[in-house]
């Protein structure tokens, strides 16, 4: 502060304290902002523990965890049931991607990593999209779904194939760096096969377009991704993102593919051995697939530049009354255990026998949609009880069977033993056929069945 005119006086903004007191000040650019020594330290204290705080509560989720093959097909083994094969491939390129991601330039500089997108092949509903979006949560990089049905050539009505990245970059809540390093999935990439490649799905020459489009951003390119204002009134922002390091999976049922795979493997073994015909008959899809060529994708309609960037090739099985009913119990967050929570919260112990498993498994593979069915096929067997049963405070177990899946019995209700002591089975008979189980010691639960 100015005392007098001859001597211009000058306080620390923060302590108080004037020159006369402590010597020299630091004075700011602007105002008459001044900080003496003792409170330049004490501030640089305070940024520094704020700086740890902040290092502590924000997780650092730049980079994709670092997880090796096997711990990839661990953890994909806790959402995803069977599909052994298509697991460990997708385990082994997932890692391979990453591994080439974070070498650093100068330690391979003579040696390209190149990048290994994924085709993933196989029949509707046997999990294709889930193994993708598990990837992505295991790695903890950002994911996005595109359908290819959807995709235009730049220019037509439709959705271009730039806003695939938009919606990556939506799912890095804006973060380009993050969302250079996320996946992609782009479902039914067998419905833009060109129709002269045999396939009868085929979308005609605007299918080969698609391709030539997609082809741009799987390979790495540079691209403009709209990340605010409207591109309607010419007030749309843009952003660039390197598509190089962007994982693509690509899915497709590619119904019939295993038909070219066979007859050309039949046609290789002719003279030398018969019995591969035969033979190719009971190979799964899979395996049948292990031995598929570029060439057969090509012939299915997929342009050869579009199979050279898709290096890794991945196939799924129908999924079996066996493996829909470990799908309905088994992985995390199951049907079953949804359900199971959902009358929990009543109070109701909601118990399915094994029976009732492989009943609602058999109408999943009735309806030829793979696991994707069987909630609708859950949600319409059990869907009366969901109306009734939370009115009934005295209802502590409903037991499901498979006549009960086939609408040939009702469900099996068990009261609190202070309402009433005896097995009650709502509009049946059957109670009586069940094993009497003593008064007061109701079992509930599994153990109730046995
Ligand atoms: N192998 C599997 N293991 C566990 N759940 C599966 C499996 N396959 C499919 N599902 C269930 O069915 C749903 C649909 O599967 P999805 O991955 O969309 O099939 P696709 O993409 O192959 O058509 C999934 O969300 C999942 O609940
Ligand atoms: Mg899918």
């Amino acid at each position: 502060m100015q005392k007098n005119n001859e001597k211009i006086e000058l306080e620390c903004s923060f302590c108080g304290r004037s020159t006369l007191e402590i010597g020299q000040l630091v004075t700011g650019e602007y105002a008459n902002a001044c900080i003496c020594k003792r409170c330049a330290r004490r501030a640089l204290t305070v940024l520094d523990i704020q700086k740890k705080e902040r290092a502590k509560t924000i997780p650092i989720h730049d980079e994709p965890k670092d997880l090796r093959p096997i711990d990839i097909r661990k953890k994909l083994d806790e959402f995803i049931i069977g599909q052994d094969s298509a697991k460990r491939k997708l385990s082994v390129a997932v890692y391979n991607h990453y591994k080439r991601i974070n070498a650093s330039s100068e330690t391979y500089a003579n040696v390209i990593l190149e990048k290994s997108n994924i085709l993933l092949l196989g029949p509707t509903g046997t999990g294709k999209t889930l193994l993708a979006k598990t990837l992505a949560t295991i790695l903890d990089v950002p994911f996005a779904i595109s359908d290819a049905t959807a995709l235009t050539e730049a220019g037509y009505v439709g959705e271009d194939v730039e806003n695939i990245l938009s919606k990556l970059l939506q799912a890095a809540n804006g973060d380009i760096k993050k969302a250079e390093k996320g996946i992609i999935y782009i479902d039914e990439i067998d419905k833009i096969c060109r129709r002269s490649g045999g396939s009868s799905s085929g979308r005609d020459v605007s299918g080969e377009g698609v391709q030539q489009a997609l082809l741009k951003i799987i390979e790495g390119t540079i691209s403009n991704v709209q990340t605010g204002g409207n591109r309607r009134t010419g007030h749309a922002e843009f952003s660039q993102m390197d598509t190089t390091n962007i994982l693509f999976i690509c899915g497709g049922a590619f119904v019939g593919l295993d038909e070219f795979v066979s007859k050309r493997i039949t046609n290789v073994g002719i003279g030398f051995n018969s019995k591969l015909s035969t033979d190719n008959e009971n190979l799964s899809f899979s395996k049948l697939m292990d031995d598929i060529y570029p060439d057969d994708l090509i012939k299915f309609g997929l342009i050869p530049e579009f199979v050279g960037r898709l290096p890794v090739i991945a196939a799924l099985d129908a999924l079996d009354e066996d493996a829909l009913s470990r799908i309905l119990v088994e992985p995390k967050n199951s049907l079953v255990s949804q359900f199971k929570s959902l009358f929990d919260i009543d109070k109701i112990d909601l118990t399915f026998t094994d029976d009732a498993i492989h009943a609602l498994a058999k109408k999943a593979i009735e309806l030829k949609t793979g696991a994707r069915g069987l909630r609708a096929i859950l949600e319409k067997a059990i869907f009366y009880l969901m109306y009734e049963v939370p009115s009934d405070k005295s209802i502590s177990d409903v037991i499901i069977d498979a006549n009960f899946i086939n609408g040939l019995s009702s469900a099996e209700i068990i009261r609190r033993p202070e309402e009433d002591n005896t097995l009650i089975n709502i509009k049946s008979s059957r109670a009586t056929s069940r094993k009497k189980v003593p008064e007061q010691q109701i079992v509930l639960g599994d153990e109730a069945l046995s």
